[in-house]
């Protein structure tokens, strides 16, 4: 077969570098799994409903049609899979238990949608997925065993880590993912800043540490996409996201389980770094399914900058 246009010298699908990876096959199945239901969200996200859902999620935040019907489709898929005993989801209220033997099971933490809120301006979203080995997810996210987000940008890409380096496929006309990023990597300090949150909201500190970016010459990027954020910076190994703790905010904005935990696995194995300010975001043990943390990830010098500038070694 001829090289289709716009394909890639990897032409090497999703469960084909799974296997060659040799990753086991309840979690190659898992992984496929994750990436044939981001087929159905694209769907939902590109003619679903742009209403609101008359309900609440975990934290108490009104939902988007397309955040339930989202949610509906991950979960749907990841129950039947057989390889899953536990999921816990941003939009739903409690785990929701598939078998109460995890012998040789996955649990699954997701945010069905990130970002759910900018499909009416048609900004890039995406899900977000963390997987544990066995029944506990409230563990510090250093145990898990692997993390994949899928953005739903121009592109359709999937970027996933099992602990051996991350990977990014692409979406091709066929809607198969193929390789297209091998053992990403990213440089130790950099130039893009995305800072989260209110400008006025800023403690002194955080409020320093922008000016210190400013003043190296970082490029103030942001979407307020937390997918895109993230993907961007990682794949021009380049630069920081922080959504810090803000003056009325202790806890910051983003989710532990369903937001943190997945990208800081990734970030970190990519080279990079993630803190609260004060500890790895993979050693931080969740008081609950809900909790949320202030983030700074990124190039793992920038990220140090942030530690020092929050704790007054600047
Ligand atoms: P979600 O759509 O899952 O509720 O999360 C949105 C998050 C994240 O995508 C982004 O980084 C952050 O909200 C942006 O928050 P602000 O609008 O306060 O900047
Ligand atoms: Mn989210
Ligand atoms: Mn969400
Ligand atoms: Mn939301």
């Amino acid at each position: 077969m001829g090289k289709e246009p716009g394909t890639t010298k990897f032409q090497v699908d999703f469960r084909r570098h799974l296997r060659d990876q040799n990753i086991s096959g309840n979690l190659v199945h898992l992984l496929c799994e994750i990436a044939e239901a981001s087929k159905y969200v694209i769907n939902a996200v590109r003619t679903g409903d742009l209403g609101v859902a008359g309900t609440s999620n975990l934290y108490g935040e009104e939902q988007l049609a397309l955040d339930v019907l989202s949610d509906r489709i991950m979960r749907k898929r990841l129950m039947h899979s057989g390889v899953v005993c536990n999921i816990a989801s941003e939009e739903m209220d409690e785990i929701f238990q598939v078998t109460s033997n995890p012998q040789g099971m996955f649990s699954v933490a997701y945010d069905p949608l990130d970002g759910s809120s900018l499909v009416d301006v048609n900004l890039a979203v995406g899900t977000i997925v963390g997987i544990y080995q066995g029944a506990d997810m409230l563990q510090p996210g250093r145990r898990m065993v692997g993390a994949v987000y899928i953005l739903y940008g121009p592109r359709v890409s999937l970027v996933y880590s099992v602990g051996k380096g991350v990977y990014e496929f692409t979406m091709n006309q066929l809607m198969e993912f193929t390789l297209t990023r091998e053992d990403i990597r990213m440089k130790p300090s950099g130039n893009i800043y995305a800072p989260g949150g209110l400008r006025k909201k800023y403690t002194p500190e955080n409020e320093r540490y922008l000016r210190y970016l400013e003043d190296k010459g970082a490029k103030l990027r942001y979407s307020g996409g937390f997918v895109p954020d993230i993907n961007q910076i990682l794949l021009k190994g380049n630069g920081i996201f922080l959504y810090p703790a803000l003056t009325d905010t202790p806890q910051g904005k983003l989710r532990l389980l369903f937001e943190l935990n997945p990208m800081a696995y990734l970030v970190e194995q990519a080279g990079g770094a993630a803190t609260d300010g004060t500890t790895p975001i993979l050693d931080l043990t969740p008081g609950g399914y809900d909790q949320r943390s202030p983030v700074y990830i990124g190039c793992r010098d920038d990220v140090e900058k942030a530690r020092e500038f929050l704790n007054g070694n600047d």
